[in-house]
């Protein structure tokens, strides 16, 4: 069930056909709320509400990054409750240097892949750079796009002020945003990899920006590269969710470039992320296993082998 369908089950009365993302703080107080946004005993998709729930709670909660339906299924299976396919694929999954290359063909692809291989998690689908800076329209057609032919329950976009219209515009056809702010990685060109809302006009736009997202109706927002004392007073002034990267400890959720977190990532990563295993290695030791044993002769063995 995608989070959309979800947002509509019987038990959610008196919401009827209201866009999903529009009174999802109405929705936060309703009583049938899980107490635990994962981890819980539902048998459905987390939905907007839920998150918006969680943050009347004081409830953090983690958001993974995913690219393929298997590991994907492994980030369900483990609890985390918000999945994000971001456009870091480019960089970590299709081997571009940067997001900017990624289309809304690749995007829709590997969203597919990762609704396909969940059934908790809120699948969040990155708008991919091109796909809606060019106004309202063309972006409600880029989200519309990942809905229906990738069953996505949310989409992003990056942008607060700048990209207004377009979250209006998608909010309003009934499509949850979360809005990302701080670096924007796909205006690299122009801001490069550095710490953004530095200073005081800097921070103040931050807010301005985060609160315009949030009155456009963004469910969340992505705080990206920024002073913890920023983020810490983004995530005051709203009241909706902070998702922070780089942005300290004071945001409502983070989130992780999941080959970062795991060690997938080969060479340097940045300082904010933390790896909690080294996959490269696992894997690069059992390639080499694998590879050792064939040119020895020891695989296949007789339990891998017809008669
Ligand atoms: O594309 C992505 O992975 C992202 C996260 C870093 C938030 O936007």
């Amino acid at each position: 069930m995608t989070q959309l369908q979800a947002a509509r089950e019987p038990s959610d009365e008196g919401r009827g056909g209201t866009p999903a993302a529009q009174d999802a703080t109405a929705g936060a107080t309703r009583a049938d709320q899980p107490k635990a946004l994962y981890g819980g005993s539902r048998n459905r998709r987390v939905t907007v509400f839920d998150l918006a729930a969680a943050k009347e709670r004081g409830e953090k909660w983690p958001m993974l990054t995913a690219y393929d339906a298997m590991t994907a299924s492994v980030f369900d299976e483990a609890g985390i409750p918000v999945l994000l396919v971001g456009d870091s694929m480019g960089n970590c999954h299709l081997g571009f240097d940067t997001t900017v290359p990624v289309t809304m063909d690749h995007m829709t692809m590997l969203s597919a892949a990762v609704v396909r291989g969940t059934s908790r998690a809120l699948i969040v689908g990155d708008l991919t750079f091109g796909s809606y800076q060019e106004g309202p329209v063309q972006a409600l057609r880029s989200a519309t796009r990942l809905v229906k032919e990738a069953g996505v329950g949310a989409v992003k976009l990056e942008g607060g002020e700048r990209s207004l219209a377009q979250t209006e515009a998608i909010v309003q056809a009934g499509i949850p945003v979360m809005s990302h702010l701080g670096l924007t990685p796909q205006s690299v060109n122009t801001l490069g990899y550095r710490v953004q809302g530095r200073g005081d006009e800097a921070a103040h736009r931050l807010v301005r920006d985060a609160k315009a997202a949030q009155d456009a109706g963004a469910f969340a927002v992505v705080l990206e590269l920024v002073p913890a004392e920023v983020a810490a007073e983004v995530t005051r002034s709203l009241h909706i969710p902070t998702v922070g990267i780089g942005a300290g400890p004071d945001t409502d959720a983070q989130v992780l470039v999941w080959t970062d977190m795991a060690g997938m990532t080969g060479g340097k990563v940045p300082r904010f992320t933390k790896q909690y295993a080294n996959l490269r290695q696992t894997l690069g030791d059992a390639a080499k296993a694998f590879a050792g044993e064939v040119v020895g002769g020891a695989f296949p063995a007789e339990e891998h082998t017809f008669h």
